[in-house]
């Protein structure tokens, strides 16, 4: 079985989220999506709308995803690799010949797939007008 582990925040999901993971998904036969925590996207500087739960929730309900794990900081990603028998590592354009993952090529295949052109995350908040969310929107209800 070939695995395959992608990054990202995955705030508002939107349709170039879509098409990365269904790409990333016909790279092998197993999708794994590390999705940044609440804290981790604190230390980046961003702030997501979703709070973990609810975008882990979300990706879930993707067919193509076949497991969430949490990216907790810059340096698992080799940790990931080993520990979830990764064979492809796949990161949209944006990331493409980043260090960070041009240094996983001794352990596995890293690939960057097309962005998608004209949406992003921070695009739809803009156009939108959205303020910051306060500790991140919970849509999960308690019980
Ligand atoms: N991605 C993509 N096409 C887009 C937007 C994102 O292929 N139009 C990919 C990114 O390259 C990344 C993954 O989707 O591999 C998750 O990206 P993320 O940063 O969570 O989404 P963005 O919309 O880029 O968010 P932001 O605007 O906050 O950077």
């Amino acid at each position: 079985m070939k695995r395959v582990l992608t990054y990202g925040t995955y705030d508002l999901l939107h349709y170039g989220h879509i098409r990365l993971l269904k790409r990333a998904k016909e790279l092998g036969d197993y999708l794994i999506v590390a999705i940044s925590t609440d804290e981790f996207n604190a230390i980046k500087g961003k702030k997501a709308y979703h709070n973990y739960n609810t975008r882990k929730e979300m990706l879930e309900a993707i067919r193509y995803v076949d497991l969430v794990i949490p990216e907790k900081s810059w340096e698992q990603k080799r940790d990931d690799v080993e520990k979830y028998y990764v064979d492809v590592v796949c990161m949209g354009s944006d990331w493409k010949g980043n260090e960070k993952f041009e240094d996983l090529r001794d352990i596995c295949e890293v690939v960057y797939l097309d962005r998608t052109e004209g949406i992003s995350t921070t695009q739809i908040k803009r156009e939108l007008g959205l303020q910051p969310a306060v500790d991140g929107i919970d849509q999960i209800p308690e019980n």
